[in-house]
């Protein structure tokens, strides 16, 4: 607007300059046209009368020449006659004929003889026209005749010329305004767009971001050459923070996003409070995604909405359904929000989990897809977002969305706060595009997962999955040398943030040592304290590939009996979704099948597997991961899987061995680690064999490397790299304002 008016105003005014200057100049010419007009007239008139005037002012006969002069003057234009004597006397003349007309003889500045001569004059208050028009007879001047033309019909013709000159003139100010208007608006626009597509380093091959423009040419690579800087000089400061620590995550909050308003979003709460008897019992959920983030909101004190599913939440919240945690140090604040028992069963266990969970892992469960379901989901993903409204101080405040319950939330928290940085992890694997387009909502649900400004997965292979099935099914662009996807204009990062634990685990402060475990959870289980034990930490879920560890038990047992009796497992199975009819039925096949393994190879006072299906709280698991000799992780798809991450971080002797399924991210990264695959049973056994035959110096030297990494890229840096990202983006927005704004100024 402040660049139309910039070019509106100098145009207005210079055409008002015009028309100034040129509607007098207009006037005047065409008053000397009429001028020329009637003199011409006049003398033609003259030339007309002359031979008549002649005789009749020979036989000096006022009353006829008066009479000639009056049938003359009554053509409407003229207004009067008169014929002056060569004297300068009036000798005849109509009664018209004004009194300020005098007859100069040539000697007294009149006409000379044989030339007419003529003036413009007021008489009354408007203009007349006289031709003084020498009569000769025989180069004898006799007199001269007055012609005197009436002028106004020139004084209402140069008003309308003058109107339509001031009127075109208008008109032409608006057209030329407007089309300037037009151009200035385009030609800004594509300025915008030349810088956009530098500051964002878009490939001049899109057609549908331009170019810069020629102007902006000569420094856009100066531009982009300075917003890389920065992004490399960010990348080494965070590179320069080797130990990332809750300490370093709260630097990036205050330096680097200046204190922004951070927001976390998931389904699962990080503490619910449960009601036994007359008592409230605080607990903490078995769920790697709220492992992974509770020490973020406790680095960055922020507000974490989740919903509420304790049977004590509503008695423990404020008014406004807020709760501080922990309850023993409080250092964020959760806000629930409550469910009805339809709606839990519609968008949780329904569409969250007996649809896209079963879709997202390859552990040939069937998804169930129903479209009531699919309404409880959009409904109380709506409900989240006007929540976020709610809790949100700040027009653009970070929001941290979490996982497969909310792939529609940002898109609506976008459309709600359009400044916001959503940043959307999904913690479960990408399926490839074959797999996903079986759901019946693929469109909404890719379209609303796009509604966010980053979106996380562990994997490579996950990325790329999701870059195939936006491709397949959706009219965006995928761009994966630059990690990112546009839909209708707004651009999603795509990247890779591998999920860690917290380095150390704060766990850990309140387990016993080694040795100390070791004899006590032997105990526990009814083994010997010599018996070599083995342990295993899931959700009793049938992506975990708890029947499979059992079965490579089994197999070992088989392969190795010498160790019948001196090898035992526990299974710790937190009870989870049991609403669910399937993981009913899986719940039923593991006690089965533990109890077969156990009636097959058990005695008096020994049971090869002890299975655990119960909560066990923090300090108790990782008291097992200490107390054992290896961890079998054999996920038949998982995302990441944290079980493997928490076991070595709990081995701070360095001793302990983990067998960990090729199908789960972890073992990208955990190499060190004996990589199975868990339908392979045979190699399953042998790999329990191994790992119970290994000597403790390998098991020092792999136990080295896989702390190293963990401790390196804990969860620290897994939020500390996308909050980087998200302050990077923010901080180019700025510039990107900074620079349009100084353009308009
Ligand atoms: C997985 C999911 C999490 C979920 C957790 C526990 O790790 O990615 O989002 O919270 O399982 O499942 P639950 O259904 O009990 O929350």
């Amino acid at each position: 607007m402040r660049l139309s008016l910039r070019f509106i105003v100098p145009l207005a005014m210079a055409l008002a300059a015009i028309a100034w200057a040129v509607v007098p100049l207009v006037d005047q010419l065409t008053l000397r046209w009429f001028v020329r007009d009637l003199d011409i007239r006049g003398e033609l008139i003259a030339n007309a009368m002359r031979e008549r005037v002649i005789d009749l002012v020979q036989e000096a006969s006022r009353t006829r020449v008066e009479r000639y002069f009056a049938i003359v003057s009554q053509d409407e234009r003229l207004y009067a006659l008169g014929f002056c004597q060569p004297s300068g006397r009036l000798a005849y003349r109509t009664p018209a004929f004004p009194d300020n007309i005098d007859c100069p003889s040539p000697a007294t500045g009149g006409p000379e003889l044989g030339k007419a001569r003529s003036r413009v004059f007021t008489y009354h208050g408007g203009p007349l026209h006289v031709v003084l028009q020498p009569i000769a007879v025989d180069a004898q001047e006799i007199g001269r005749l007055a012609i005197v033309h009436d002028m106004s019909f020139a004084q209402r013709r140069s008003d309308d010329t003058k109107r339509f000159v001031y009127i075109f003139f208008v008109g032409l100010a608006a057209v030329v305004s407007l089309i300037t208007v037009i151009i200035a608006e385009l030609s800004w626009r594509g300025w915008m767009a030349g810088l956009r597509a530098i500051l964002t380093g878009e490939s001049p091959r899109n057609t549908t971001v331009a170019r810069p423009s020629r102007e902006l040419r000569p420094f856009a690579r100066d531009l982009q050459l300075l917003l890389r800087e920065i992004e490399a000089e960010r990348a080494y400061r965070d590179e320069e923070r080797m130990s990332w620590t809750a300490e370093a995550l709260r630097n990036i909050l205050t330096q680097e996003l200046k204190g922004d308003e951070v927001l976390i979003v998931s389904n699962r709460e990080p503490y619910t409070h449960t009601r036994r008897g007359n008592v409230i019992e605080v607990q903490r959920p078995a769920s790697g995604l709220v492992t992974a983030l509770e020490p973020v909101m406790r680095a960055c004190s922020g507000t974490w909405i989740a919903h509420g599913s304790g049977s004590a939440d509503r008695d423990t919240v404020d008014r406004h359904d807020r709760v501080m945690v922990p309850p023993d140090n409080p250092a964020y604040r959760i806000r629930r929000v409550w469910l009805s028992k339809e709606e839990e069963t519609g968008y949780y266990y329904g569409f969250a989990n007996e649809g896209l969970w079963p879709l997202c892992h390859i552990a040939h469960t069937r998804p169930t897809f129903r479209a009531p379901d699919w309404e409880h989901y959009r409904a109380v993903n709506e409900r989240f977002a006007e929540v976020v409204v709610q809790e949100a101080r700040t027009e653009d405040p970070i929001v941290l969305v979490q996982d497969y319950h909310f792939a529609l939330l940002p898109r609506m928290i976008r459309e709600r706060l359009p400044r916001a940085t959503i940043i959307t992890f999904w913690h479960i694997p990408w399926p490839n595009p074959e797999t996903f387009g079986i759901c019946p909502w693929r469109e909404e649900i890719l379209s609303g997962m796009l509604g966010s400004s980053i979106l996380g997965f562990h994997t490579q292979v996950h990325c790329n999955n999701f870059f195939d099935t936006v491709d397949r099914y959706l009219e965006a662009r995928v761009d994966r040398d630059a990690f990112s996807i546009s839909l209708g204009g707004e651009v999603t990062e795509v990247h890779r943030y591998p999920i860690s634990i917290e380095w150390p685990p704060s766990a850990l402060a309140e387990v016993a040592s080694r040795a100390v475990c070791r004899e006590t959870i032997r105990r526990e289980l009814g083994y010997a304290p010599d018996v070599m034990l083995g342990v295993g930490v899931d959700r009793l879920d049938y992506t975990k590939g708890i029947l499979e560890r059992f079965r490579a038990v089994e197999r070992f047992f088989e392969l190795e009996p010498r160790w019948v009796g001196r090898f035992g497992f526990v299974q710790i199975a937190a009870p989870s979704r049991s609403s669910i009819e399937e993981y009913q039925e899986f719940e039923a096949r593991v006690r089965a099948e533990a109890a077969r393994i156990n009636a097959r190879y058990g005695s008096v006072g020994y049971q090869p597997i002890v299975l655990r299906v119960e909560h066990h709280d923090a300090a108790s698991v990782h008291c097992h991961y200490r107390a054992c000799d290896l961890c079998f992780v054999s996920s038949l798809h998982d995302g990441m899987n944290l079980v493997a991450k928490e076991f070595i971080a709990a081995r701070e002797d360095g001793e302990g061995v983990l067998l960990l399924s090729q199908f789960a991210g972890a073992a990208r990264e955990l190499t060190e680690a004996l990589i199975v695959n868990p339908y392979d049973v045979e190699q399953c056994a042998v790999a329990l064999a191994a790992a119970l035959a290994m000597p403790v110096e390998e098991q020092r030297a792999r136990m080295k490397n896989m702390r190293a990494l963990v401790q390196e890229f804990n969860v620290y840096r897994w939020a500390g790299r996308m909050l980087l990202d998200a302050a990077r983006m923010r901080a180019r927005r700025r510039i990107e304002a900074r620079a349009a704004t100084r353009a308009a100024a």
